[in-house]
């Protein structure tokens, strides 16, 4: 894949008969599924799904960005940066939060989002996920935030 045949990238909302492929993926990497309440983001090339990313509502005024997966074939093109573009343009969330690998921390604050300075005052959701990563993924997360307006 070469940088030129990323110029037919799309991204665009997921459509609810997605959502079983949608965490068929999710599943591969052993992330959390999605449900119907989260807005998804799907990344195309032409006709092909290259990527995918979520914002999973914890309030309504809050909510988690995250689920980033870009299919291996397709990465290094930009794919990932332009699916939290377009979540977070498109959520109607006013605060967002991230728990990414701290490996790929880079690329989320490189968008935008900064380090949690009160990890006393971030919701339960919020810990509950810290605590799942801890328990599920060797690697360590960082707790990340954006205000997105
Ligand atoms: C992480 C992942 C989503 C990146 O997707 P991608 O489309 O290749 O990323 P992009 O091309 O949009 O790169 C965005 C930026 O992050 C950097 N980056 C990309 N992959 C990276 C990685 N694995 N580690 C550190 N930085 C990375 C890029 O250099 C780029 O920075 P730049 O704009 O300064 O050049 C993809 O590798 C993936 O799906 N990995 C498996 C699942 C995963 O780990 N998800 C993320 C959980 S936090």
């Amino acid at each position: 894949m070469t940088q030129a045949q990323a110029s037919d990238l799309r991204v665009r909302l997921a459509r609810p008969s997605e959502l079983e492929w949608i965490n068929a993926r999710y599943a591969e990497i052993r992330f959390l599924p999605s449900t119907a309440a989260d807005l998804i983001a799907i990344a195309e090339i032409g006709d092909q799904r290259a990527g995918i990313g979520r914002v999973v509502p914890i309030d309504a005024s809050t909510g988690e960005l995250g689920g980033m997966y870009v299919l291996p074939a397709f990465r290094g093109q930009g794919i990932a940066k332009a699916i939290v573009g377009f979540l977070v343009e498109y959520t109607d969330r006013t605060l967002l939060y991230c728990v990414p690998f701290a490996s790929k921390s880079a690329i989320y604050e490189g968008l935008g989002f900064g380090r949690v300075e009160n990890a006393c005052a971030i919701p339960a959701k919020i810990r509950e996920k810290l605590d799942w990563c801890g328990r599920t993924h060797e690697e360590p997360v960082r707790l990340l935030e954006m205000r997105t307006r």
